[in-house]
């Protein structure tokens, strides 16, 4: 007979305050069948839902609840309780517990083991919709995945509360699938790849002290190679001027001008994958000027354009050195999906991710996308979803296409 997927697997399972806190039960018993040993930490807010014993009963353990509680110290420290497991499972993820993730608090034992652990983190998040989508919750998860914290969820769906949309936790069978997925080596499916993403605006100078640029934040793109890198692809971000730091695990080479960009995007070939989501400008001053240019109280100086290299297009030209996938951004306000087809026959890449860029769409600066997903044979619309969901979809559909499947 087969030996259970998780079996030998030590799962540190913490229990947050969420009405969704009744399917750990469940989820303790699935571990469990698939041969995991489930260990459970039950926050205050936890214990509202669950009660400790059923907790015990079900995980065949004793339940830890408090961090100051010298038996527990002196019987098993938190320190030694969060390094214990191969895996930590926060479920449900509340905003309330990923914001203190994210802060770096800790308040009580859950938080405490958290923060001391040195393994695996996974998340899976259950909440109201708007709490799902506030700005701090999406900065929060931003910040923990960045950081490399997995994430299994939320999907859209009814809520306890009776509203409807994203914020609802996956099903106890999916998380089971997601733990087994991390155990097998499925998290990593881009190990050994090479992978380049441009970001950001570019700065073209028109005098020592003036350029033009445009408002593209970055997010996007950043959010990409912070995506390939978690699924283990050598990364390397190429990014004009932005407010964002640097990332963990990430080459990060920081330019100013399109020209910049390019010169840093051949420096980085060979690469298997390349995605080009920075806003380049298409234009420069034919000439900058040396000086910075004076009023003199006459005519406005002649500020004469010309047309910048296409670094999506060069690097889909033919060539040894061709990326295997390279993928363009298209902004777009009209026919979105008609223009990026004629951009790829264009520019020769292999994917367009479309967004629609119009005034009140507020992608630029903005935390969301709404996105089509277009290659030689499909346009898929994908639903309104946040910068580093697009990056997580995104890198995992290049996973799958790298390594065979559908
Ligand atoms: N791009 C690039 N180098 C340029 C211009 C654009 O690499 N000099 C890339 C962008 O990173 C993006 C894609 O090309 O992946 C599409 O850019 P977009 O501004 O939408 O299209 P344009 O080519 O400028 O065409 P148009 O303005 O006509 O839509």
């Amino acid at each position: 007979m087969e030996k259970p997927l998780l079996t030998g697997k030590r799962v540190l399972l913490i229990i947050a305050g969420g009405v969704a806190a009744f399917k750990s039960l469940d989820l303790i018993r699935r571990l469990r069948e698939q041969g995991a040993a489930v260990r459970c930490v039950l926050t205050e807010g936890g214990a509202a839902f669950v009660t400790p014993l059923s907790v015990s009963a079900l995980s065949e353990d004793k339940v830890y609840t408090s961090l100051f509680s010298l038996t527990d110290e002196a019987e098993m420290g938190h320190i030694q309780l969060s390094r214990d497991a191969d895996l930590l499972l926060v479920v449900p993820a509340t905003a309330d517990i990923m914001a203190k993730m994210a802060a770096g608090l800790a308040t009580d034992l859950a938080t405490t083991a958290l923060l001391a652990t040195d393994k695996p983190v996974m998340v899976v998040p259950a909440m109201n919709v708007r709490m799902w989508e506030h700005a701090a919750t999406q900065a929060n998860v931003a910040t923990l995945e960045l950081r490399g914290v997995l994430r299994v969820g939320p999907v859209e769906g009814d809520m306890a509360c009776g509203e409807y949309g994203f914020g609802r936790m996956v099903d106890v069978p999916d998380i089971v699938a997601a733990v087994s997925a991390h155990f097998k080596g499925d998290s990593n499916p881009l190990k050994g790849r090479r992978a380049m993403v441009t970001s950001g605006p570019t700065y073209e100078a028109i005098d020592p002290v003036r350029y033009i640029a445009n408002r593209s934040s970055g997010k996007q793109g950043h959010a990409i190679a912070a995506a390939l890198a978690g699924l283990g692809a050598q990364t390397t971000l190429i990014s004009g001027p932005t407010k964002l730091p640097d990332l963990a695990g990430v080459t990060t080479v920081h330019i100013e001008s399109a020209r910049d960009m390019l010169v840093a995007c051949e420096a980085a070939l060979p690469s298997d994958i390349a995605i080009c989501a920075a806003a380049v400008s298409d234009w420069r001053m034919a000439s900058e000027a040396v000086q910075k240019l004076k009023k003199h109280g006459g005519e406005p100086p002649d500020l004469t354009l010309t047309e910048n290299p296409d670094i999506l297009k060069h690097l889909s030209g033919p060539g040894p050195r061709r990326p295997q996938l390279v993928v363009g951004f298209a902004a777009e306000t009209e026919n979105v999906v008609a223009n990026a087809r004629a951009k790829i026959d264009r520019k020769k890449c292999d994917w367009i991710l479309a967004n629609d860029v119009s005034p009140d769409s507020g992608v630029f600066g903005g935390d969301a996308n709404t996105i089509h997903f277009i290659n030689a044979d499909q346009a898929e619309a994908w639903p309104k979803m946040s910068k580093t969901d697009v990056a997580a979809r995104l890198a995992a559909r290049i996973a799958a296409h790298l390594n065979g499947k559908p």
